[in-house]
């Protein structure tokens, strides 16, 4: 099961091999797991914000008058809660003043399908380029609904950036939004009879903020 490469993307990179490792064992404690994390998102941020538009003015150097630029997108991030919250500081290093809804959800652990229980969405995200960020994407139960209802509130433009992904998931999201983008640090190789992707890192809510 191969991702449509069209809206993929697997950042490789030396630094997220060692990261994903360090969130891979078990035995990381929850301080590393979030330095990882941290580092890991930044740079998945880097590249999620790849191709947004700018607007050129003039700025004057100590020298003499150059062109400067500003971003000149507006960008709203959608942490899919609770795990979504550990990639929200990585992408606000780089748009200070984007602002940052959330999706409440859980996965119920009989049926895997995913439960609402939060929602709080800015206004005017039909003209925003809007990040949907959850650090797991296994059955993409969750990563469907929340698309689809942003979606159905006007976001048109949505990119999905995750950690890691299983593959069953990406073509969940690809079959129902092709026109949305999945950027992540690792495509890998299953989901598991309780739909835990494999290899994976557990529980990422739970070791991110010490619960089990
Ligand atoms: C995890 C993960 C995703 C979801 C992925 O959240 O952070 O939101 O499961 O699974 P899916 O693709 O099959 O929907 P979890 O239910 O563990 O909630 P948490 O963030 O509160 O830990």
């Amino acid at each position: 099961m191969k991702p449509n490469p069209q809206n993929f993307t697997e950042i490789k990179h030396p630094v997220i091999a060692r990261d994903l490792t360090i969130l891979r064992d078990k035995r990381t404690d929850t301080a590393n797991f979030r330095l990882a994390l941290s580092r890991i998102s930044t740079i998945l941020a880097y590249h999620a914000l790849n191709n947004i538009g700018l607007s050129s003015f003039e700025v004057e150097t100590p020298i003499q008058k150059t062109t400067g630029y500003k971003l000149d997108t507006n960008i709203v991030v959608i942490p899919i809660l609770r795990a979504g919250l550990g990639l929200v500081d990585a992408i606000t290093t780089f748009v200070p003043d984007a602002r940052v809804g959330h999706l409440g959800m859980y996965r119920d652990e009989v049926t895997k399908k995913p439960v609402d229980y939060y929602v709080n969405v800015p206004d005017g995200i039909e003209n925003a380029l809007v990040l949907v960020i959850d650090p797991m994407l296994a059955t993409g139960g969750s990563a469907c609904d929340a698309i689809g209802f942003l979606k159905s509130k006007g976001a048109r433009e949505i990119r999905f950036i995750c950690l890691i992904a299983a593959p069953e998931g990406v073509a969940e999201v690809q079959k129902h939004f092709p026109d949305v983008a999945v950027i992540t640090a690792a495509l890998d190789e299953r989901l598991n009879e309780n739909k835990f992707i494999v290899p994976g890192l557990g529980d990422a809510g739970d070791r991110i903020f010490g619960t089990t």
